[in-house]
């Protein structure tokens, strides 16, 4: 069921690689609300080209951009105003990549070159993304900006080595360009937290399957699904939220409030 919350709005989605993509489905569920947009992913992504069919699907162009360079990301904000033909109304930034979890490196022996990647393709993207946007002026008042990010920036979960300090970098940064946008130009900027979901980059986690079973036993509505998620992305974006900025929205069926739960003392034999 479509209600037009984004009828009229115009926005950049980031992160769409294939199906299981959260930004895939935001890009879906975006378009069912009438919003238009421009589709983007690193140009090494698009050379696998699935993201043709979401563009044929959701009637979008893509402009491939890598998110670390300054140079690509000022020919996205431009290019998306003249294909879209006014400045941005929302951006996702769906960007997540450590070469240390891929190689499966413990935490404590972590790459220092491949940390600086993570860093840059993960967080640092985020601020060079609204620096450009801003210095541009490509984004109208009360727009809004969401990046996804996991709660292991608060807690500890081992497998996520050098991403849980990249995530707090990202949230971080969502606070801090969010004071400094609000004020100038009333854009806001939230990250949302969402439950791990099976998709390209989280199943690349070591121990993803078993973690995402646990995570599901312990939130009281289980995981939020990637449908889920974007439909949170969707109220972001929509003029009912007007007054969120700054924060960080934990989207995770309860999780993060939860010690233990019921599911978990049967499993271990204690209830
Ligand atoms: N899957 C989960 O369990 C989970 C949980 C919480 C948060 N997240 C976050 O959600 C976001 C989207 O991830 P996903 O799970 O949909 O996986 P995904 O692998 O489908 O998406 C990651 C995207 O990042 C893109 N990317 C990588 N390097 C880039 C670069 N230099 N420039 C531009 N794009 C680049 C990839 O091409 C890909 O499209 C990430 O920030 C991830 O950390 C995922």
């Amino acid at each position: 069921m479509s209600y037009n919350l984004l009828k009229g709005k115009r926005g950049i989605i980031t992160g769409a690689l294939d199906v299981n993509s959260i930004a895939w489905k935001v890009a879906e569920k975006a378009h069912e609300e009438g919003a238009t947009f421009v589709l983007t992913n690193a140009p090494i992504a698009m050379r696998m080209g699935e993201i043709n069919a979401l563009a044929e699907k959701t009637n979008s162009v893509i402009i491939p951009a890598d998110a670390t360079s300054i140079e690509d990301l000022t020919h996205l904000f431009t290019a998306s105003q003249e294909v879209l033909g006014g400045k941005i109304d929302f951006v996702l930034h769906s960007i997540g990549m450590s070469v240390n979890i891929r190689k499966k490196i413990p935490y404590a022996e972590s790459n220092y070159e491949y940390f600086h990647k993570g860093i840059d393709v993960s967080a640092l993207s985020f601020h060079k993304m609204l620096a450009v946007a801003k210095k541009l002026d490509a984004i109208n008042e009360w727009g809004s900006v969401v990046a996804l990010t996991y709660m292991a920036a608060q807690r500890v979960f081992p497998f996520y080595t050098d991403m849980a300090d990249i995530k707090s970098m990202l949230e971080s940064i969502a606070r801090s360009f969010g004071y400094q946008y609000g004020l100038d130009k009333k854009v806001r900027i939230n990250t949302i937290s969402q439950s791990p979901t099976k998709t390209t980059a989280g199943t690349g986690i070591k121990g993803f399957s078993d973690f995402f079973d646990y995570a599901d036993a312990i939130a009281p509505l289980g995981n939020a699904s990637a449908e889920d998620c974007a439909n949170y992305c969707v109220s972001l974006f929509s003029d009912f939220t007007r007054m969120v900025t700054m924060q960080n929205l934990f989207h995770d069926g309860g999780y993060s409030n939860t010690g233990v739960s019921d599911a978990v003392l049967k499993k271990l034999g204690l209830q």
